[in-house]
């Protein structure tokens, strides 16, 4: 059997899974790759208590790793996008094939680094960097690869999935929830990535490239985390038959491509409603297959390390084919990528949820009623939530039909000029996900 040599940079949660993993099951992995794949080096600053490299040759520089001519595959998984960045192209430069689990850095930088790899014949591979152990790049890049994709909505951030569960189920605090996941290894070095919508942005940006074969390009993405949700919109919406999941959204239109990330309103029947806990899940409805769930651990040691592995597997077993016969990075080489327009969140169309705080007392139902009227949205439903006869303002919750953004802006604006409203109105863009 050939030798294939590894280098893993990182030593970190997903490091350790991938060399433990590898370890565990070599004598599945060497014939399924028709390779003996050793690990060759580790570059690691420190050690992790959860991997025993005794064995291993480490080296305190992960440089070191990059430029070993005795290594076929370098392995980044110490995350960010600088030294990354730099570790990654030195790699490239050095003639090697590159595995990364790195969402940010594909996001950020994949284009120059999947140039560069064709240019020089080598392989990028990169299935953990969106959903953890979910097999969604190989799903979209091969085994949808006679379809035409409309539409993608997933749960890619299993740290925001798992805080919304708990907050759901248990009633627990964002803060706490938030450092138990940070404690379990599934939340970014800076958990904001996470909460603030980073992370799947990153994530879903990398998805549409390979969907609708366009350029990678993260700048565009409108991005709203959870810190801004309220307990009282997730138990009303409970009540009304929805949940509330965090989803990254990517739709093509004949206006232009939607990519977008941000609290939903789900109906309860959804099967992606019922993805709880760290897990992820993304729909794809394509034109042949129809509607697809991909569902799974998105975070944590070893599901993550089952990508990585599964891509050491599969650039071991393709090295020595034709070049010409690899599955391109995004699933087209990148001069085959075609930009397309992403629209402004103004310009795209959902349905709404909205919660606001009015005077009770005749006629001011019908005022709001008259300026939604006004903006052109047709109200899907509208319930008043009964106060103690002691409070003079009750909740008011709408549920709107499909409407433009910025018809809804409008609405919005004017409903917080009433001197009957009290506050802000807050709304969350609802999906049914049913073509
Ligand atoms: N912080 C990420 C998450 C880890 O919570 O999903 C996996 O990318």
């Amino acid at each position: 059997m050939r030798l294939v040599k590894v280098g893993i940079c990182g030593l970190g949660t997903v490091g350790s899974g991938t060399i433990n993993l590898l370890q565990r099951n070599s004598e599945l992995i060497n014939p399924r790759s028709n390779c003996e794949i050793i690990v060759s080096q580790v570059g690691a600053r420190r050690d992790n208590p959860n991997c025993d490299t005794s064995s291993l040759n480490v080296s305190r520089d992960i440089f070191d790793v990059a430029k070993n001519p005795d290594i076929d595959i370098v392995v980044e998984l110490i995350g960010g996008t600088t030294v990354a960045r730099d570790l990654v192209m030195t790699a490239l430069k050095n003639g090697k094939h590159v595995v990364t689990a790195n969402k940010a850095l594909i996001a950020e930088h994949g284009m120059e680094i999947f140039a560069y790899a064709e240019s020089r014949n080598l392989i990028v591979a990169y299935e953990a960097a969106v959903a953890g152990g979910i097999p969604i790049i190989k799903g979209l890049r091969e085994g949808l690869s006679g379809n035409q994709v409309n539409w993608m909505a997933g749960i890619i951030n299993g740290t925001t999935n798992f805080i919304l569960s708990e907050m759901d189920s248990k009633g627990r605090e964002f803060s706490d929830v938030l450092v138990e996941a940070q404690e379990k290894g599934y939340a970014e070095a800076d958990p904001t990535f996470d909460v603030e919508g980073i992370d799947a942005a990153h994530k879903l940006v990398i998805l549409a490239s390979i969907a609708f074969a366009m350029p990678l390009d993260s700048k565009q993405i409108f991005t709203d985390g959870i810190t801004k949700l309220q307990p009282q919109d997730v138990s009303y919406a409970r009540e009304l038959g929805y949940a509330v999941k965090h989803l990254g959204i990517a739709r093509q239109t004949e206006q232009g491509v939607e990519i977008r990330v941000h609290p939903t309103l789900v109906p309860k029947n959804c099967l992606i409603a019922g993805v709880d806990d760290v897990l992820n899940a993304v729909m794809v409805n394509a034109d042949a297959v129809g509607t697809t769930l991909f569902y799974g651990p998105g975070a944590g040691a070893e599901p993550t390390a089952s990508s990585v592995v599964a891509d050491i597997i599969d650039v071991a077993r393709t090295m020595d084919s034709n070049p010409d016969s690899w599955v391109p990075a995004l699933g087209v080489k990148t001069d085959a990528l075609d930009p397309r327009q992403i629209l402004d969140i103004q310009d795209i169309e959902t349905s709404f949820y909205m919660r606001f705080s009015a005077l009770d007392k005749p006629g001011v139902l019908s005022t709001i009623t008259k300026i939604m009227a006004d903006a052109g949205i047709s109200i899907e439903a509208i319930v008043q939530k009964e106060q103690p006869a002691t409070e003079e303002y009750v909740d008011v919750i709408i549920l709107t039909n499909v409407t433009y953004e910025k018809s809804l802006d409008a609405a919005v604006e004017n409903i917080e000029k009433l001197e009957t409203v009290r506050g802000n109105v807050s709304f969350i863009r609802v999906e049914h996900l049913d073509q």
